[in-house]
């Protein structure tokens, strides 16, 4: 099967920052993939924006060295490399002053739309935009692209969001968080909204329980000053993990469009109830299996912030009270897996006498790596001898499913060009990220006031005791962290 390839109309995109990290390890190379894809129209122009005295040609010369970084030799034929450079322009911009942005207008054109990505810390996200719209560079069909992290807490969310709205209108603003450009996230929607199967079932009353697992084995080496602020609830539970609960746990909206679907998200965020500190595990990773400790490398060495949390969640509403929704998420742990799995109650009746133990059927969906859906069930075990039972996993990867030739785009080129074509549908609207600071933040209150330490964890182990305990304490168990 063949990826099919929607066309978009010609653009201009600016992107401020475009000489940082992320343009150069992400944007910039994901555009490059879909220019080779054909997606990016001639008469499209990327412009970088950023603090540097280059050139337009200096700029081509720094973005051809970060294709040749980050990308495979054979993903960048050398002449592919120098057509897709000629679309790229760069103009020095002061963020915070008035240099630069006379001649970043004199170079965008009447009849393109143009996008501005932030790549760029928050505390610019003001500055840029109040002067993209002062200056006479925004106009009402422009979009506005910002990314995480979108505040620390509501207030300073609320700040953000204010900041935006000042000069760009909600529908212009798009917020980015990668993991609604993940294949397999969007995925969820279809598995759920596109069979029948699965909706009747739906509901607490057929389902146990559901685990949402991001657990990474990376360590936050190289971000530990970032990270030391955030912590896993910031850098990961209010936003990713946020939005897999939010597909999880959505209404079926009536149409697959920006507002229906962000409606419903940000119905179960509000249903989302406050979790006692009893329904929260937090922990640290220590030195361990041959890698470094989390206070390696973060910048205060009796940190307390954590590297591991999981949580208890319940969200108070018909669909699924008396489920709970158990998040966890975690770095240096023993693999990376990223998947939620859908615990079914046990039959009501069991027919079959002295069958041996036997377990409830289980839909596992995995994000990441080696994306696919599992579903558990029981089955006869073959040969004579009796009715006994056995579990099996009915499985199907996507890869070998939609067979080779399926070209598994990277978050970035999907939402990148999302923007382009103006649909809104995958970003996040600023009512749902400030729900998330809501409950996110009575977390945070709630275990700082009980003055919580996290407990150390192994590093390469499943994460902190604690954790266990909290589902065992319910009678039930994590999924184990395999890769
Ligand atoms: C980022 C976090 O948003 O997501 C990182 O800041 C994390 O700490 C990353 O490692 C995980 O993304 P992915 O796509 O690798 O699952």
């Amino acid at each position: 099967m063949v990826a099919r390839i929607i066309p978009v109309e010609s653009f201009d995109l600016v992107i401020f920052g475009g000489t940082g990290d992320l343009a150069r390890r992400k944007i910039l190379p994901s555009l490059f993939r879909r220019f080779v894809a054909g997606q990016i129209p001639d008469a499209s122009r990327i412009i970088g924006a950023a603090r540097s005295d280059l050139d337009g040609a200096g700029y081509r010369t720094m973005i051809e060295a970060a294709l040749t970084e980050f990308l495979e030799p054979a993903d960048r034929p050398a002449d592919v490399v120098a057509d897709f450079l000629k679309h790229l322009d760069y103009v020095a911009v002061d963020a915070k002053g008035d240099d630069g942005w006379d001649e970043l207008r004199g170079k965008l054109r009447d009849d393109k739309i143009r996008s501005f990505y932030l790549s760029v810390g928050p505390s610019l996200f003001g500055d840029i935009s109040r002067r993209l719209s002062q200056k006479g560079l925004a106009t009402p069909e422009s979009r506005i692209v910002v990314e995480k992290p979108l505040g620390h807490d509501l207030a300073s969310a609320r700040d953000l969001n204010s900041q935006l709205s000042e000069s760009f209108a909600e529908n212009q603003i798009y917020r980015i968080d990668h993991y609604l450009g993940k294949e397999t996230v969007q995925n969820l929607m279809a598995l759920r909204f596109a069979n029948a199967l699965f909706e009747p079932v739906w509901n607490s009353q057929h389902i146990d329980s559901i685990q949402i697992t991001v657990a990474e084995s990376i360590g936050v080496k190289g971000r530990g000053a970032y990270y030391d602020r955030s912590g896993a609830m910031r850098d990961m539970v209010q936003n990713h993990m946020m939005q897999l609960l939010c597909l999880t746990a959505m209404e079926p909206p009536s149409h697959f469009d920006p507002d229906a679907v962000r409606d419903e998200k940000l119905k179960v965020i509000r249903a989302l109830q406050p979790v006692p500190m009893t329904d929260i595990v937090r922990g640290q990773y220590r030195a361990g299996n041959g890698e470094d400790s989390y206070r390696d490398h973060a910048e205060n060495q009796d940190s307390t912030t954590e590297s591991f949390v999981a949580i208890k969640a319940e969200v108070a509403n018909w669909r699924w009270a008396g489920t709970p929704f158990y998040l966890r998420t975690g770095k240096r742990l023993r693999a990376r897996v990223s998947e939620i799995a859908i615990q079914f109650k046990d039959v009501p009746h069991s027919i079959f006498d002295g069958e041996g133990p036997r377990k409830s059927n289980a839909l596992i969906i995995r994000l990441q790596p080696d994306e696919g859906i599992t579903l558990r069930m029981t089955i006869k075990e073959p040969g004579p001898g009796g009715m006994r039972l056995t579990d099996v996993p009915l499985d199907m990867t996507f890869a070998e499913a939609l067979g080779p030739g399926v070209e598994t785009a990277d978050a970035y080129e999907r939402l990148i060009m999302d923007v382009v074509r103006g649909n809104q549908t995958l970003f996040m609207r600023g009512d749902e990220v400030e729900a998330a600071w809501a409950w996110a933040d009575q977390v945070i209150a709630t275990w700082t006031s009980a003055k919580d330490v996290p407990q150390q964890y192994d590093a390469g182990s499943s994460g902190p005791e604690d954790s266990l305990a909290l589902l065992h304490r319910d009678g039930r168990r994590w999924r184990d962290i395999n890769s």
